[in-house]
């Protein structure tokens, strides 16, 4: 695995980081990830300028977008992987000491990898997900690779046996910790709006155009968690997972627990996609 540090190509063991970097001290930086199919990045532009968008937000200097889409090309081609997830990080960079506020204008810290994609799309089998309180920040829109939040919540989730918490804010369902969802109620799709309080997804963004080319109707609207006992389906997307149903919802089955008619058209058209 050939990664690439601050204008340097190593092996992973070999990339070092200073501990005064900010983002190993402070969590002070944002990433992306990004899906490779048979060595072509998926839908590159939507991730690359949503790593601006989360970048300006902290307010990292801006990089050429010809820079990040180099950086990808670049990668695919020196390691030896036809599929997979791009890993970028950027933070703020090391300075000299501990401070809260840099004590000098500073060189952002650039890595990126690529690391095997394991989807079995042709055999979605349902997974288990555990409703949770949302204990988050607010600005869940930016990117950060602060994610102790996420982390404490996937794993509560995976105490209760389930591969993600589907978290609520007040009652209003957000997100997951690494996912967006997804649910079916009488034919039409629900996803909630993409606003501050949730990260908004470039798969959820995909399958949204998706499901509007084969005439399913979607609303960007919050459900309640109380709303979970009447939906039909449910399913979750991620770079990495996909097009992911969802087959129990704490005790809750989804349907008959298999992956519901609206889910495995919208897979099948994912899927279709990727070509
Ligand atoms: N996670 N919401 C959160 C909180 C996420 O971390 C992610 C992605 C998503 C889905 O976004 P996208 O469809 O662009 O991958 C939603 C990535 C895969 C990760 O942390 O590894």
């Amino acid at each position: 695995d050939i990664v690439y540090l601050n204008g340097d190509w190593v092996t992973g063991n070999n990339a070092k980081v200073s501990v005064f970097d900010r983002g190993f001290l402070f969590a002070d930086g944002v990433y992306e990830v990004i899906p490779v199919y048979q060595r072509r990045p998926f839908l590159p532009e939507l991730h690359i300028q949503r790593l601006q968008r989360s970048a300006d937000a902290i307010g990292i200097a801006p990089i050429t977008t010809e820079f990040w889409h180099q950086l990808v090309l670049d990668l695919i081609n020196r390691n030896n992987l036809d599929d997979g997830l791009v890993y970028i990080q950027l933070t703020f960079g090391a300075d000299s000491q501990r401070s809260h506020l840099p004590t000098q204008p500073l060189t952002p810290t650039i890595y990126a990898s690529l690391s095997p994609l394991s989807v079995h799309w042709n055999t979605p089998k349902p997974v288990k997900v555990a409703v949770l309180e949302d204990i988050r920040w607010h600005r869940c829109d930016i990117k950060s690779i602060s994610l102790l939040g996420n982390i404490m919540l996937k794993r509560e989730a995976a105490k209760r046996g389930a591969i993600e918490p589907l978290l609520h804010r007040d009652g209003r369902i957000t997100e997951g910790a690494s996912c967006n969802y997804f649910m079916v109620k009488q034919g039409r799709l629900y996803t909630p709006p993409a606003d501050h309080l949730i990260l908004a997804g470039i798969t959820r963004t995909w399958v949204i155009q998706l499901a509007q080319q084969l005439a399913i109707e979607v609303h960007e609207e919050a459900l309640n968690v109380n709303e979970l006992q009447h939906v039909d389906e449910v399913f979750l997307t991620s770079s990495s997972r996909e097009v992911q149903p969802v087959g129990q919802i704490d005790d809750i089955i989804v349907g008959n627990g298999q992956c519901g008619t609206i889910t495995a058209q919208i897979a099948e058209a994912f899927h279709a996609s990727k070509r």
